[in-house]
């Protein structure tokens, strides 16, 4: 039987790549990570896009990566924190996937990012914390645009991914 995707969105450090693949080995769905499949078509990291090309570029591939998944069923989605900002993604996006929401506050958000070995961009700057709240007061109506929302404040994975499979059962 056909499904719909599951696609995560949140904010950079929510959980949503290590909850993508608990979900995928629990519910058994093929994982897509949007910006995994960005770095293996370009063949360059995410920073190294940033870096050469600009945030415009990548922009424009992560458009055409979120179109290119959401023609398919049944797959876990890992949605690059900055995915729903376009109104073209979200449709895309809900044509064929149920959307989850990943909140946490900026504090949780930073500490998580603090540890975590994968590089964003967005975030190399003097005042990262204050820059993760900048940014969530201007996604946050964007993130809202979910089916779903979990709180993800405060969890551990194995948690986060419980509820998750809670609420879409
Ligand atoms: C971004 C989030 C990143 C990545 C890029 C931009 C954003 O993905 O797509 O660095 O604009 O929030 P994660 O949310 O998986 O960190």
């Amino acid at each position: 039987m056909k499904k719909k995707n599951i696609a995560l969105i949140g904010f950079m450090g929510a959980g949503k790549s290590s909850v993508a693949k608990e979900l995928s080995r629990h519910l058994k769905r093929e994982l897509i990570s949007t910006d995994a499949l960005i770095e293996a078509k370009e063949g360059r990291s995410i920073p190294q896009i940033f870096k050469d090309s600009g945030e415009r570029y990548f922009r424009k591939l992560e458009k055409k990566v979120v179109a290119e998944v959401s023609r398919e069923q049944n797959l876990i989605i890992d949605c690059g924190g900055g995915v729903v900002m376009d109104p073209e993604n979200v449709a895309h996006l809900k044509a064929n996937s149920l959307l989850i929401y990943l909140w946490a506050t900026p504090e949780h958000l930073y500490e998580n990012l603090k540890k975590s070995p994968v590089r964003r961009p967005l975030l190399e700057v003097d005042k990262p914390l204050e820059k993760i709240r900048e940014l969530i007061k201007m996604r946050e109506p964007f993130y809202q645009q979910a089916d779903i929302t979990v709180d993800a404040d405060k969890k551990t994975i194995k948690k986060i991914t419980q509820e998750v499979i809670r609420v879409i059962s």
